[in-house]
């Protein structure tokens, strides 16, 4: 197969590509903007692969996506602004990438007849305090981020209905793993706990998440685009749901800190307190979720601590501007042992 990968070179994205480029032998274009969250470092080992390119554009840009979906016999569109913090405070380029963007790639995979995979996420469900959102629970999205993504999967939707666009929608819950950048609660942790900074939680902690390992969503992406009926949504969970605290106190105890880092600070407004995805539907389809949260936690502790070099130049960078704005405090330098 021929896809379009819009966004692979963020945290999804590029393990997605990784997983269609080697497992599936498929020919893989990426179209990505590299906003400060997307890197071509995430694809360095697919660079010189049969089949591999990279365009650098936005997804609202009309004449390169139509350069780009040419001949290709799906998209699957990972490009998002995605941390709900960044979304409170400057919310501009979610509403550009999520409404414009989304719809500019729309009107191109109309206009070639292509099959479109839009990656979503639980959040547009919004909180739910017990049970789990099936594909029919009503969108009910708190912040910015998670209501422009409602208003993309609305408009994706419309195309199948209006157009007969052969398009699905496949809505994650909390990814963790490789890659994932460290504005994220999973590798913001790992991180601070190695350098001894401190571990920022946000009001009382208590607040649960449902945890995927990134492969498994990626797979089940990947499923879905092959096996999924036009016109449905799919709610792609992961197996294990965790308090945001014991998260944490995990996070500690894998990379041997102490858990006087942890430090309790103001929580974030309109904070979402549980999300649970039911992914019953995806698992009729013959998906299931292979790795549970203490074996991925491990992994991908193991994976932050063996790639410093990919680490770092952003832990020294931009975000270390980001941090300070955003916490209050700076991040200890870095060691240049
Ligand atoms: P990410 O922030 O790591 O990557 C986003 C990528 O999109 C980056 O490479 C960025 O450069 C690119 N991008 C941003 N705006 C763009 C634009 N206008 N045009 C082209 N490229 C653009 O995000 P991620 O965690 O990999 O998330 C990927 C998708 O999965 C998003 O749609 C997100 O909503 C969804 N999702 C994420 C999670 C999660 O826990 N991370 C869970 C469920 C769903
Ligand atoms: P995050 O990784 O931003 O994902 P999302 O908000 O999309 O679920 O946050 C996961 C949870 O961790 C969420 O409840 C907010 C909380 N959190 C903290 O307590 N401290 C932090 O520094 C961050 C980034 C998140």
């Amino acid at each position: 197969m021929k896809l379009l990968v819009c966004g692979g070179a963020g945290f999804i994205g590029s393990n997605f590509a990784r997983q269609r480029v080697v497992a599936h032998g498929d020919a893989v274009t990426v179209l990505d903007k590299l906003t400060y969250a997307g890197r071509k470092e995430n694809l360095a080992d697919l660079r010189d692969r049969p089949g591999f390119a990279f365009l650098r554009a936005g997804i609202e840009d009309a004449d390169a996506v139509a350069d780009a979906i040419a001949d290709v016999d799906a998209v699957v569109n990972f490009a998002a602004e995605t941390h709900v913090d960044r979304s409170i405070a400057e919310p501009d380029a979610f509403i550009t990438t999520h409404a414009q963007g989304t719809f500019v790639l729309l009107e191109a995979a109309r206009e070639r007849g292509v099959r479109y995979v839009q990656v979503s996420t639980d959040e547009v469900y919004g909180s739910i305090e017990r049970g789990s959102f099936t594909e029919r629970s009503p969108l009910q999205p708190s912040s910015p981020y998670s209501a422009t993504k409602a208003g993309a999967d609305l408009l994706v939707a419309s195309y199948h209905h209006t157009y007969g666009l052969e398009s699905l929608i496949c809505r994650g819950s909390n990814n963790y793993g490789p890659y994932q950048y460290p504005e994220k609660l999973i590798p913001l942790m790992i991180l601070n706990a190695l350098h001894g900074d401190p571990l920022p939680v946000y009001g009382d902690g208590r607040q649960v998440r449902n945890w995927i390992y990134v492969e498994d969503f990626a797979r089940g992406i990947g499923h879905v685009l092959e096996h999924g009926e036009p016109g449905e949504a799919y709610n792609v969970g992961g197996p294990d749901e965790a308090i945001n605290l014991d998260v944490v106190k995990r996070i500690i105890a894998l990379t041997g800190a102490s858990e006087d880092l942890i430090s309790y600070v103001a929580d974030r407004p309109g904070h979402d307190r549980r999300y649970s995805l039911g992914s019953g539907k995806v698992r009729a389809l013959g998906w299931e979720a292979q790795v549970h949260f203490d074996e991925g936690l491990e992994r991908t502790v193991a994976w932050y601590q063996d790639n410093r070099a990919w680490w770092e130049p952003i832990r020294s960078g931009d975000y270390r501007a980001y941090y300070e704005r955003h916490y209050g405090t700076a991040l200890a330098p870095e060691r240049l042992d």
